[in-house]
């Protein structure tokens, strides 16, 4: 639809930036924190560790500054389960909780809204020892959690996300290094299904309490949603690409909004013989909850060819935007239209409204972006950044947001990452994000200072005139 007049973005918008703990903090074992499923992953080789990282940990007033020099209303970062609880059960850190006081009223100082993420990819290693998500115990363990948090910071967090990209988790947790297999498990899709169900009923619960302890907060889920095209007009493309959605996307929507599990999905873990065991109640919690918002990570969209042949050899998926396929459901398919990014990912801005309007449209609930971004090699020269590859890809992005509001979408807010550059999830900290570099590399740390780079300046100017000014 070509709009003749744009609606502007609303007043109150959320203009922001994403990070997660334990990607940006550094510290990881500091301060009485244990030691989560990323402090003892085996690391891609030459990427750097999360020891340090941008050391969030020790700069956060200097880079909430920064956030607050270019106007952020909101910051979203998530919490490590293990620097509050650093078993993951049982005895709290004090100094945990000391230091996300601190990292919250540092933000409220300013006038920045945090927006917390309870869960983005960091299970307490003591957890993973007693099976993790596997573990039917794991939903209360996160209820326990989510308890502790709400007590202890919902006198000014009015905003929650509970699990970050809980589809990537199911669909490519190995490459993300959450995974754990129980030895001896015969069927992996069965399992990994029956630990994604273990997680949207811990979701639900968490949604529940949060109601309850928090009456006048806001809680949501924080999937990472794609549209999936169809690679033709073929009807078996179509088909496809609706499986492809089903299990990619809306799985994880449908039972965190509608309560239920998505018919096209639980017909593909039938027939891989997959479907996961309810446990007493566990309908009822799903059809209890009821997020007030709906988080988004969006980076590209997906596209989808058949795949006619069940026997046809499919490699495993790569990362979080690339899709090799199931055979016999769907195969993906390299999108002839799109470019792609240093990194290989493909850069879909009109994608992005598509895939706005798809979600305003099945569930009607405010959206808000708790990511999207470009990772790129930037260099810093002479003190300065020019990422002007970033400002269009922002650019691109944030007119495809006015053009969804004015479709009628409910737009929250856009909180893209990253606010500042952290370690990528298995590309090293080369692989940069952040309106805010830091000096330091993958080989070795380096004086972690903090540069302003060229977005920096943009993003300020965008966010000063409400999204009206997106010049460069
Ligand atoms: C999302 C995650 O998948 O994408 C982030 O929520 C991640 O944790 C981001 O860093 C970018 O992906 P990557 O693999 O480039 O770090």
């Amino acid at each position: 639809m070509l709009h003749k007049k744009l609606k502007p973005f609303p007043k109150d918008f959320f203009w922001g930036a994403s990070t997660s703990a334990y990607q940006v903090e550094g510290a990881n074992l500091e301060d009485g924190k244990g030691p989560s499923c990323q402090d003892v992953k085996e690391l891609p080789p030459g990427t750097a560790d999360l020891k340090t990282c941008a050391d969030h940990y020790h700069h956060y007033k200097e880079d909430i500054a920064l956030m607050a020099e270019m106007g952020f209303k909101s910051y979203r970062f998530s919490i490590a389960w293990t620097r509050i609880l650093p078993n993951g059960t049982g005895e709290i850190n004090p100094q945990g909780i000391e230091f996300y006081n601190n990292l919250i009223n540092e933000c409220l100082k300013y006038n920045i809204t945090p927006i917390v993420t309870m869960f983005h990819f960091d299970m307490p290693d003591a957890l993973d020892q007693r099976g993790s998500w596997s573990n039917r115990d794991s939903i209360e363990w996160f209820e326990n959690y989510a308890k502790v948090l709400f007590a202890n910071f919902g006198d000014r967090v009015k905003y929650w996300l509970t699990i970050n990209e809980q589809n990537m988790l199911t669909l490519v947790g190995s490459v993300i290094g959450t995974l754990r297999v129980p030895e001896g498990t015969k069927n992996l899709t069965k399992e990994i299904y029956q630990q994604n169900h273990h997680q949207l009923v811990a979701q639900a619960k968490a949604m529940v309490l949060c109601h309850k302890m928090l009456p006048d907060a806001k809680i949501g889920p924080a999937p990472n949603i794609a549209f999936v095209y169809p690679a033709s007009c073929k009807p078996e493309d179509i088909l496809a690409a609706e499986n492809y959605n089903a299990i990619r996307n809306w799985l994880y929507l449908d039972a965190a909004v509608k309560g239920r599990y998505n018919n096209l999905v639980w017909a593909y873990l039938e027939e891989n013989d997959a479907c996961p065991v309810f446990g007493e109640g566990d309908e009822e919690a799903l059809q209890n909850a009821h997020p007030d918002f709906i988080g988004f990570n969006y980076y590209t969209t997906s596209t989808a060819e058949a795949s006619n042949d069940w026997n046809e050899e499919l490699e495993p998926n790569a990362d979080q935007q690339t899709a090799r396929g199931e055979a016999g459901f769907y195969k993906g398919f390299k999108n002839p239209n799109l470019m792609q990014t240093e990194f290989g990912w493909e850069i879909d801005p009109i994608g992005f409204r598509v895939t706005i309007r798809e979600l305003y449209d099945r569930y009607h609930l405010p959206l808000l972006v708790t990511e999207n971004g470009l990772g790129a090699y930037d260099k810093l020269e002479d003190g300065k950044i020019h990422d002007n590859y970033r400002i269009k890809y922002l650019y691109e992005h944030i007119k495809q947001i006015q053009l969804a509001i004015t479709d009628g979408a409910e737009m929250l807010g856009y909180n893209p990452w990253s606010a500042i550059d952290l370690v990528s999830t298995h590309e090293g900290i080369r692989k940069r994000y952040g309106f805010i570099y830091v000096d330091t590399t993958d080989e070795k740390v380096g004086s972690l200072e903090r540069y302003r780079k060229d977005s920096f300046f943009w993003y300020k100017k965008v966010i000063a005139s409400n999204g009206e000014d997106l010049s460069f």
